[in-house]
C-alpha cells in the first residue's frame, strides 16, 4: 500500500498500522527515509509513478494535506487559496493518475481521498464556525474528485472513497481535538479494508456514520 504524508500525524499512524498488518507499506514523504514526494510538485508527483511503474499497489492512500488561513474572508489570500488547492485537491488526482496502473495490477484495488467533513457542503458548517475558506473550498473539490474518479475507474474494479477521520489530536487538529490518533486511523483501517465496489463513491467518517456529501 502507499500513503502520502507519512512523517507525522495520520499518515504515519497508518503507516504504522499496515506495516504491523504485514503489508509492504511505501511511504511517502517530502524527506527522510522513504519515497520522497512533494505532492505540492506535479513533476515530483509524476517522478514517482515512475519509480514505481510495473509493482502493483492494492491500496492507495492521498492524506498529505494543509490548512491554509484560518482567518475566514477577511484574510483570505489569493496564493494562500491556490496553494491549499494544490495540494488539497489537485495532487491527490495527479497521484491517483500516475498510479492509475499500480492500482489496476494490485489485488485490493483501493484508492481512499482523507477528506473531512469541513468539505461537506451539507454538513460542513453545522458546528463548525472556523474561517478555513480555502480548506472547505479544497475539501468540497476533493469530494467531487472522489465521485469523478469513481466513476472513470469503475470499469477497472477500483473503489474509490473519502474518509473523515474525526477531529483528532495532530499538529493539524490541535491538542484540543476529540479524537486520538490511533482511534480515528484504527477505525478508518477498517472502512478501507471492508470496502468493496457497493461502496465506491461514498463518504464516510472514521466511526462508520456516512457523511452527507
Ligand atoms: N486532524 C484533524 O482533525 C483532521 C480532520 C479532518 C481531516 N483531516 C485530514 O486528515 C489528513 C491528515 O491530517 P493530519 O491531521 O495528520 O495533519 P498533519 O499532522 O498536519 O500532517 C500533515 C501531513 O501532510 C504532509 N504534507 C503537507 N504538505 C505536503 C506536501 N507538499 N508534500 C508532501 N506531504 C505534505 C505533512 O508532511 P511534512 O511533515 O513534510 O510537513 C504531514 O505528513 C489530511 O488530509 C487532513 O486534511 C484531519
Amino acid at each position: 500500500m502507499l500513503i502520502t504524508g507519512a512523517s507525522r500525524g495520520l499518515g504515519r499512524a497508518f503507516a504504522d498500522l499496515y506495516a504491523a498488518a504485514g503489508f509492504r507499506v511505501i511511504a511517502c514523504l517530502r524527506q527522510g527515509a522513504g519515497e520522497t514526494l512533494d505532492v505540492s510538485d506535479a513533476g515530483s508527483i509524476a517522478a514517482l509513478g515512475a519509480r514505481l511503474e510495473g509493482q502493483p499497489i492494492d491500496i492507495v492512500i492521498n492524506n498529505a494535506a494543509i490548512r491554509g488561513d484560518t482567518g475566514g474572508l477577511a484574510s483570505l489570500e489569493a496564493e494562500d487559496f491556490l496553494e491549499v488547492m494544490r495540494i488539497n485537491a489537485l495532487a491527490p488526482l495527479l497521484l491517483a493518475r500516475a498510479l492509475w496502473p499500480n492500482l489496476v495490477a494490485g489485488r485490493r484495488k483501493v484508492l481512499v481521498n482523507i477528506s473531512s467533513r469541513a468539505g461537506s457542503l451539507a454538513e460542513g458548517t453545522i458546528d463548525d464556525e472556523d474561517g478555513d475558506y480555502a480548506y472547505r473550498c479544497s475539501k468540497a473539490a476533493l469530494n467531487m474528485a472522489t465521485v469523478k474518479l469513481a466513476q472513470d475507474f469503475q470499469r477497472d474494479g477500483i473503489a474509490v472513497i473519502s474518509l473523515h477521520p474525526g477531529w483528532v489530536r495532530t499538529d493539524m487538529g490541535g491538542a484540543e481535538a476529540s479524537v486520538d490518533v490511533a482511534e480515528s486511523a484504527g477505525g478508518l483501517k477498517a472502512l478501507i479494508d471492508a470496502v468493496t465496489m457497493a461502496e465506491t463513491g461514498s463518504f464516510r467518517a472514521y466511526d462508520g456514520r456516512t457523511v452527507a456529501w
